[in-house]
């Protein structure tokens, strides 16, 4: 170890890798130098909210990464908490934020419903939503995570609730042709949490609702996002009868989006009858 100067206090010789004077200079950059806050708008001030009641030690998984957003906010206190993040995507060439040096920070380059079928990493205390917003896939996400969250942890769901009659994934050509519009991840969260009624009484309003397995915040802004905290260990997975269709549904979003060879590259998992037990 090296004495300690101005450029260097603690004498450790090297860089500081990660933190608030990290690699580029903080955490208010893309990779590309850029500023963005992405389209989590306020919602991101409600997950770092949440984050923050989680005091330590703790893991949480953020599904759809992109530029870092929100695996910013599950990261920023990670060091000294003690936490682990792990970011899922099928690409990290966005990253930015200094993420790829944090320390406690882990990168999973894969679909986030095989990831979830294949975890083997323990308990998770906070999983983020957010990767293709249509309901067959954020369906398979629940199916594939809901196990692995611990009673007392939280699901988020980004993107719950679009303008009227918008749908995601018409602006790709492939998606587009199918000429099918997806319904969109609210139908996805109250088929799952069984919360059909909460979501047609809310309209664009938010919603509180607590039951003996549940306690949800739903919030409209920014394209809205729904928190659930887990409170029993009944598995909820009951509550959707057909996953078989749900499965089938999903490969054909997939489908349309990429062909066999990139699905393969990917190591896609498409599920079956199978992993619907
Ligand atoms: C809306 S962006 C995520 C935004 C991010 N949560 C934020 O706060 O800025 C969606 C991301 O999901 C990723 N994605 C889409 N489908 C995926 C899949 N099946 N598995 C893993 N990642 C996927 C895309 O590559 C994209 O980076």
């Amino acid at each position: 170890m090296r004495s300690p100067t101005a450029a260097d206090p603690c004498g450790a010789g090297d860089p500081v890798p990660w933190g608030p004077t990290g690699a580029t200079g903080g955490w208010a950059r893309l990779s590309h130098g850029g500023c963005s806050l992405g389209t989590l708008g306020v919602n991101l001030l409600r997950l770092y909210a949440v984050v923050d009641r989680y005091r330590g030690g703790c893991t949480f998984v953020d599904l759809g990464v992109d530029h870092g957003v929100s695996s910013l906010a599950l990261a920023l206190d990670a060091v000294p908490r003690r936490n682990t993040v792990f970011g899922v995507d099928l690409t990290f060439s966005n990253l930015g934020f200094d993420l790829r040096s944090h320390p406690h920070y882990h990168r999973i380059r894969g679909d986030t419903v095989t990831v979830g079928r294949q975890w083997d990493r323990g308990c998770v205390d906070l999983v983020f939503i957010d990767s293709l917003h249509v309901e067959p896939h954020v369906l398979s996400e629940l199916h594939a995570w809901f196990p692995h969250v611990r009673t007392g942890g939280t699901i988020i769901v980004h993107d719950t609730a679009w303008p009227e009659g918008s749908h995601d994934l018409r602006w790709h050509p492939g998606a587009d042709a199918t000429g099918v519009k997806w319904p969109t991840p609210d139908r996805a969260v109250a088929a799952f949490f069984g919360l059909e009624q909460q979501f047609a009484d809310a309209k664009h309003h938010g919603f509180h609702h607590v039951d003996d397995d549940i306690e949800v915040a739903h919030h409209p802004e920014s394209w809205g996002m729904t928190v659930i905290r887990r409170k029993s260990s009944r598995d909820l997975r009951a509550n959707v009868g057909d996953w078989p269709r749900v499965f089938a549904q999903r490969t054909q979003v997939l489908c349309s989006l990429m062909d066999a060879a990139r699905l393969r590259w990917f190591g896609i998992d498409l599920g079956s009858a199978a992993a619907a037990s």
